[in-house]
This record gives C-alpha cells, structure tokens and sequence, in this order.
C-alpha cells in the first residue's frame, strides 16, 4: 500500500484564502490593506518565477505587492540602501529579500538593514534569536509550512523523531527549532553526518532539504514515516521527448520508491513550495497588524 498524498496546494490555498477575508475586514475597519516589498538581485530563472508566483499571491489576498528587481551586478550599497528605504518607508509592513544573493553581495549585510518588524521572511537575526529562545515573532516561511504539512497528518507531533537533513539559516535551522516547539526529539543531519540512511531510518518525520535530486531512496524511510521534502531540483529530462533543454522538477526524494514505504508523503510540486507562500501572505498580515497596531485576526491556521 503506498503512502498517502499531502496536498501542500490545497493546504496553502486554505491558509490563504484565510488571509484574504482577513485583508478583507482589516481594510474595511482601517481603509488600508498591508503591502509586500519583493527584493529580487539578478536574473536567476527559479528566483524569478518563485517572485512571480509571489506577487501574484499577495495581490490574489487583496495586499499590495512592491516588486524590486536590480540587475546582478547591483552594488551590494544599492542593495542596502534599498533595503533600508524599504524599512524606514511606513507604507511597506513586509520585505522579502529573495535569496541566494549574487556572490559578491553580503547577505548578512543586507539582511542587518532590514528593519525586524517587517521581516516576513524570519531571517533577521532578531526573529531567529527570538525563535531560539521561543519568544513569539515572525517565523520563516518554508519550515513554518513544514511543521503545518507534518501536523495535517497527526495533529500532535509529540514524541516523535524528527530529522531535518541541512543546516541552512533559510530552511533546516529553523526547521528544527520549530519541530522541537511542537515537542518533537529533533536531529539536524546534514553533509558530514555517519550512516545517513540508517539515521533516516529512525525518524518518524523525515524533512530533507539538501538541493540534491532524490537523494532520499525508498529504504532510508521508516515504514509509516510522514515525509516532507522540501527540494526543489530541476533535472534532465529525456524521456519527454528529442530536443535539449528539456527538464522536470523533482525533490531530495525518490519519490516512487519513498511512497511505497511512507505513511504520508509530499509531492515536488505541490507540496512544500505553496506552503512557503501561504506562510509569507499570513506572516505579511501578521506583520502589518503588529506595527499598525489593528488587532491580530483569528483562525489564520490551516
Ligand atoms: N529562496 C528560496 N526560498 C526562499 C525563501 O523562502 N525566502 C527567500 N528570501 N529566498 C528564498
């Protein structure tokens, strides 16, 4: 019997389809809707589109959406300047620096220009510390829609054995610090780890999230195991026909061979991808709540 689906699409439209009727009465009660700042710095394809599917989103909410694109050889100043225009500018309540960066731009930098209270991305080093010392904040997108993906499926995570592979500030970090606030015994596997597929074999929820196409193979998954795959790579791909240049989007997981043995697992797409972009429309109206001071909405959860 193979593993059930997790619908990331339909959860994710759910999320934001709750913020989009909250936008709706906040605007009626205050006259006025929160705005998105995109910073997007060079011309990487998947970047664009993600930015694309960004903006469309936040305006599909009824939020305004600021869009910023500078060339890839946009001095890391005017980068800094931007994003400190974007902090100090009271119309804008979120901003999003789309990363990775170009090589010769300081992320931190950047990052330390960006004013906390619209950091809706949860990678200032304010809201990670406050996300370490679990005080409440604006938490980062993909990993938040991580935890609700895993929580679809058992409603309590407790107890369980959780195993994030990656160490990224962006998605496994945060990944395990938030599993461990739902209470589970967490490990962050990542390139140096011994015997990674037997380690793997011991989680109960499994979240890889690596960039290394289906790496995960169907016998390092625990029977019955919740997975949540967070890769998106983009691969060759022959078989849809002559021609070059053709290519199919896959995961950090054998997703066939993985499915046999889980209990639940995502897809790539359509899992943890919409996830991260629910999770950015409800953290920009979080973020416009607390610094407009309106009262925060309710039953914004999946
Ligand atoms: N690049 C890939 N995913 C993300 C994300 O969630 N946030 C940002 N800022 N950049 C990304």
């Amino acid at each position: 019997m193979s593993g059930a689906l997790i619908d990331g699409e339909a959860i994710g439209l759910r999320i934001r389809e709750r913020t989009a009727a909250a936008v709706a009465t906040l605007a009626q009660a205050h006259g006025a809707v929160p705005a998105l700042a995109v910073v997007l710095v060079g011309d990487d394809p998947a970047s664009q589109i993600y930015v694309r599917a960004k903006v469309k989103n936040t305006q599909e909410a009824g939020m305004r959406s600021h869009a910023h694109r500078l060339a890839a050889d946009a001095p890391e100043a005017a980068v800094i300047a931007l994003v400190a225009q974007l902090s100090a500018d009271p119309e804008i309540d979120g901003i999003l620096v789309q990363l990775p960066l170009p090589e010769h731009i300081d992320e931190a930098r950047v990052l330390a220009a960006l004013d906390p209270a619209k950091d809706v991305d949860g990678l200032t080093a304010l809201s990670a510390g406050r996300l370490l010392l679990g005080k409440a904040g604006l938490r980062p997108c993909t990993p938040t829609g991580c935890v609700i993906l895993a929580q679809s499926v058992t409603r309590d995570l407790t107890g369980a054995h959780c195993v994030v592979i990656g160490r990224s500030i962006l998605v496994g970090k945060p990944a395990a610090l938030l599993f461990l606030e739902q209470n589970c015994t967490v490990t962050i596997a990542h390139s140096r780890t011994r015997d990674l597929a037997a380690l793997c074999r011991s989680a109960d929820i499994l979240v890889p999230a690596v960039g290394r196409p289906e790496m995960v193979r169907g016998d390092w998954v625990k029977p019955g195991a919740t997975v949540i795959d967070v890769g998106i790579n983009r691969v060759p791909a022959p078989e849809l026909g002559p021609g070059a240049g053709k290519t199919r989007v896959v995961g950090d997981v054998a997703f066939a061979e993985a499915r046999e043995v889980a209990g639940a697992i995502t897809p790539v797409p359509r899992g943890v991808g919409p996830m991260t972009r629910a999770c950015l429309m409800r953290n920009t109206l979080l973020a416009a709540c607390a610094r407009r001071g309106w009262e925060t909405p309710g039953g914004l959860e999946g």
